[in-house]
């Protein structure tokens, strides 16, 4: 059984297209500066893309999958490969993007997708955070040890990921409409989630430690239903 995506992901996912367009906007704004900054590498050098934990790319950019000359999306969902199609197929086929999608569990798999792309940009997208949820309650080590593991099996490896850090209930109903909170850069953890609105406990996602030190981080709030939010980030890494 899929606990992390699957038809009740995208029924969500297409329910609550409105809520969630703000994160997915600040994400694609994001991702599209990474690209700008970082171009000459990034799609001259390694003009592909594998893109882990696809789905049917709800909170997906078009635009910055269309930076690169080839996309390889991976779900272990299987309708997640003709839903992404229906979803992006057209856009990126009208700015030249190559797209395959592929049913597999691409984290297992990992270190023979890298070989097998040797040159390929990797995009966890919003995947990692799920991963406490496909192991018993009792194993949340063994989870942290993979999820810091990843640098290490990407090491020389242009990559990046978005994911939750954690999540949970917020004190109030988030009104809709209303700006979501940004994180301002002096602030710590104890600020930002003060800030979210969050009533404690919040569910930590384990992911404390997937970026390599000294990577630049970005924090970004999601108002996943009305009177619940997720704290993610995300940061691009290169070799
Ligand atoms: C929270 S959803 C995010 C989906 C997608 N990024 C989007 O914006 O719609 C997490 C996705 O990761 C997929 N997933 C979980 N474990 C995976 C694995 N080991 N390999 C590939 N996909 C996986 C799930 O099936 C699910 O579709």
């Amino acid at each position: 059984m899929n606990l992390t995506g699957g038809f009740t992901w995208h029924w969500l996912a297409w329910r609550s297209q409105a809520r969630w367009a703000p994160t997915s906007h600040a994400i694609e704004n994001w991702l599209m500066q990474q690209a700008q900054a970082f171009k000459p590498e990034a799609v001259a050098g390694q003009p592909s893309l594998l893109l882990i934990g696809a789905s049917a790319g709800w909170m997906m950019s078009s635009r910055w999958l269309g930076q690169f000359a080839r996309v390889d999306t991976f779900d272990i969902d299987p309708f997640a490969g003709t839903l992404f199609k229906w979803r992006h197929g057209a856009a990126l086929k009208e700015q030249g993007t190559e797209l395959h999608c592929h049913t597999q569990d691409a984290m297992q798999n990992l270190p023979a997708l890298l070989s097998k792309h040797p040159k390929a940009c990797v995009f966890f997208d919003n995947v990692l955070g799920q991963l406490r949820f496909q192991h018993p309650a009792n194993d949340w080590q063994v989870v942290e040890k993979k999820l810091q593991q990843l640098k290490v099996t990407l090491k020389g490896r242009e990559w990046g990921s978005v994911h939750d850090r954690m999540s949970g209930p917020t004190l109030e109903t988030i009104a809709e409409g209303s700006a979501l909170p940004v994180r301002h850069p002096d602030w710590h953890d104890q600020h930002w989630l003060t800030q979210l609105n969050a009533q404690s406990p919040w569910l930590d996602h384990l992911t404390h430690s997937v970026f390599p030190t000294g990577v630049s981080v970005q924090d970004f709030a999601w108002n996943f239903s009305p009177r619940y939010r997720h704290w993610l980030q995300a940061a691009w890494v290169r070799p």
